[in-house]
């Protein structure tokens, strides 16, 4: 484990240093993998837990002596101001990508006021450092499609906020701050309006890692129903790694700007669990159980992306779509579960992705 000490010693100078919040989350982790291949030197914020939390970056993960190494560890929390300034002052990053999140919208509902403390308000913790210290440091705000709620798709940079949940009320309040900054005190803040974004390492209780990993486990005989609640929502689902290069290419424009980030494209729950079952050949009909534990107070109906800004700015074009995204996530979680892959997948990445900088699942 490579966990830097909390000083300010033995840090050089180096243009292309970047602080991650939420490293070891499934855009984390994916962004440190990316900010490497660049030649980035990257630095993450861990929480302390009392059981490894590291297992999406253990595969980047090196001791810090040795010679060459660029990718560094601090403990901290979002809800802890004072270490939150100990690690910027630390660091010296010129970028900062805050990704971390209390990110489960079905789980804010339970929780809400700590996903407004942990979702919300430590955007301004954030921001507030960078306003006292240092203006010229370069701020990504993880926004994300559950701002539009209930405003008809598709949804672009102009479209209302009409946020449906306490993560969206959140959240929402963490983007009318990064913009308040960067209007007031000239930050170079910008927000990411990322629309559904999976891939083999997103949390397993998000609704498409759910549905491919309990179909691997099904094919496995290692279980026998999906438990599921609303099936008609429609969302943009895109691939994972090609939405943090679009949060790097945020950062690089001359101005702040917000970017809408999506496929276009929408499909229901429905439609994923159909067309992941009948990849593997089976009926999904068979094995679905819709339990009420998983609706949620208020739901988001339809979230499509209008894309045009992020295309004409600077050339948005996922090469990822839905039925591509669904062979490589179930083709993943046959691997976990020591099944033998269908393989369309994994050929996907081979041919879309030739020089990929993401070296595992
Ligand atoms: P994720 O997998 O749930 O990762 C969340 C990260 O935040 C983890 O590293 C987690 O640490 C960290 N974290 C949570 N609470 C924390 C706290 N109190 N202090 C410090 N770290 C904390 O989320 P993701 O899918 O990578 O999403 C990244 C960000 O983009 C989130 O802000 C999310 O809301 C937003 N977003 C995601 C999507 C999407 O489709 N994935 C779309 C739009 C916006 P542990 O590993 O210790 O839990
Ligand atoms: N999680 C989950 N579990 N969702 C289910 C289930 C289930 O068993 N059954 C149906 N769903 C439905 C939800 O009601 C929702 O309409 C849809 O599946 C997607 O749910 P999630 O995968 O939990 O994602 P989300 O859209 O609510 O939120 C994700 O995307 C946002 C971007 O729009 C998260 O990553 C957020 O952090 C992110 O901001």
């Amino acid at each position: 484990m490579t966990i830097e000490q909390n000083d300010d010693s033995e840090m050089e100078v180096n243009n292309n240093r970047a602080l991650i919040t939420g490293i070891t989350g499934q855009d984390g982790s994916y962004l440190a993998e990316y900010l490497l291949s660049l030649g980035y030197e990257v630095h993450g914020i861990i929480r302390r837990a009392s059981t490894f939390n590291t297992s999406r970056i253990d595969h980047i993960l090196t001791d810090p002596h040795t010679p060459g190494t660029r990718l560094f560890l601090h403990y901290g929390d979002l809800a802890d101001s004072e270490q939150l300034s100990n690690i910027i002052y630390n660091v010296q990053p010129q970028e900062i990508y805050h990704l971390a999140a209390q990110s489960h919208v079905r789980v804010s509902f339970d929780i809400p006021e700590y996903t407004g403390n942990i979702s919300g308000l430590a955007t301004t913790r954030i921001l507030e450092m960078l306003r006292r210290s240092s203006r010229t440091i370069r701020f990504y705000q993880a926004s994300s499609s559950e701002l539009f709620g209930s405003s008809s798709p598709p949804q672009n940079e102009k479209t209302s906020f009409r946020p449906r949940s306490p993560y969206a009320c959140a959240k929402a309040y963490a983007f009318s701050m990064t913009v308040n900054y960067r209007e007031g005190y000239h930050l170079f803040a910008t927000n990411g309006i990322l629309f559904n974004h999976e891939s083999p390492r997103r949390g397993e209780i998000f609704v498409t890692r759910k549905i491919t990993q309990a179909l691997a486990r099904i094919l496995a005989k290692k279980q026998e129903k999906i438990y599921l609640g609303n099936l008609e929502a429609k969302r943009d689902w895109g691939f994972a790694p090609e939405y943090v290069e679009a949060m790097w290419k945020i950062l690089r424009n001359d101005e702040p700007q917000d970017f809408v980030i999506g496929t276009g494209q929408g499909h229901t729950v429905r439609e994923f669990l159909e067309s992941a079952f009948s990849y593997a050949g089976l009926d999904y009909e068979e094995y679905l159980e819709v339990d009420p534990r998983y609706f949620r107070p208020t739901e988001v109906d339809v979230v499509i992306a209008d894309c045009t800004k992020a295309r004409t700015k600077f050339g948005w074009n996922p090469k990822i779509q839905f039925d591509d995204l669904i062979k490589i996530m179930v083709d993943a979680d046959m691997r976990a579960s020591r099944l033998r892959p269908i393989g369309e997948g994994d050929e996907i990445i081979r041919k879309k992705f030739p020089d990929r900088w993401w070296k595992v699942d």
